[in-house]
């Protein structure tokens, strides 16, 4: 069947305010936290709930979609041909324990290889970032201006977790703090899916991280593409969106000077 982009944009767009509106219902219910690969890797009963509610919504209104998404309740997903909902039910899950605050539910729609839908909603801001492929960006009513032409590093604003400048086994960290030393300031929010937001309202220009996860980054590249924003695998090279890649996101110039100076992968 062709895909009926704004009927399904619509369709997401009232899941994700609902599902929002019952978040922040339940914001101060006492949460079960459990960790999965590490004890800062966290996960709660809310994650798995918002998951569960896009999968049930999704299989008995579109039964030949495929499903890519963080907690479990989606489908081994092998390609992007056809159409496939790439979840993350709430980015920034420590924020949403510690913080109450900064995270987001992150929702893109792919049809055959292509991004044609991000949606990006700051639950407790209430504010929801959308994009339709080739026709803008959005924060809520108010259309995203194209980023500038030109962005200079030495003028721009870098967000990724710090961890990035300890030694680690993925990236040169030596470099990483080359390019803290060169940008004009570092910011850290927790949520690489609201990151990929301010990247995309020209509020931030660059932003790296080297683990994460399609459902980390889909609604983000769509949204950021609009504005004239790039997202590349750390070796310069276009995303799979089917497994965790390295990738660096931003301004196109930013971009480019930090994949040519800043990024060497071990
Ligand atoms: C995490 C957040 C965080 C990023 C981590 C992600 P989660 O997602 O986006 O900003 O640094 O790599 O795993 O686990 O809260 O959905
Ligand atoms: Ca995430
Ligand atoms: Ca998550």
């Amino acid at each position: 069947m062709a895909f009926q982009k704004e009927s399904v944009f619509n369709t997401a767009k009232t899941w994700i305010k609902d599902i929002g509106q019952v978040i922040r219902t339940e914001i101060d219910q006492p949460r079960q936290i459990d960790t999965k690969t590490n004890p800062n890797d966290l996960v709660t009963e809310m994650d798995k709930k918002v998951e569960r509610f896009f999968a049930e919504k999704i299989r008995t209104e579109y039964p030949d979609h495929q499903i890519l998404s963080e907690e479990g309740f989606g489908d081994d997903v092998k390609t992007l041909s056809g159409t496939t909902w790439i979840i993350d039910p709430i980015d920034g899950t420590m924020n949403f324990i510690h913080q109450k605050r900064h995270f987001a539910i992150s929702v893109a729609v792919f049809h055959d290889h292509i991004g044609e839908i991000g949606f990006i909603y700051d639950v407790m801001g209430d504010v929801l970032y959308a994009a339709k492929n080739d026709e803008g960006a959005y924060k809520n009513d108010e259309r995203l201006q194209s980023l500038d032409e030109k962005k200079n590093l030495t003028e721009s604003i870098y967000l990724f977790n710090t961890l990035w400048t300890t030694e680690n086994n993925i990236v040169d960290d030596k470099k990483i703090r080359e390019l803290v030393k060169t940008v004009r300031g570092v910011r850290t929010y927790g949520s690489a899916a609201l990151e990929f937001c301010y990247l995309a309202e020209g509020i931030a220009d660059g932003y790296v991280s080297f683990t994460l996860h399609p459902w980390d980054f889909a609604a983000g590249a769509v949204i950021l593409k609009e504005v004239g924003g790039v997202i590349k695998h750390a070796n310069g090279r276009d995303l799979t969106f089917l497994t965790q890649e390295p990738l660096v996101a931003g301004h196109k110039d930013v971009v480019d000077r930090t994949l040519t100076h800043y990024i060497e992968l071990k």
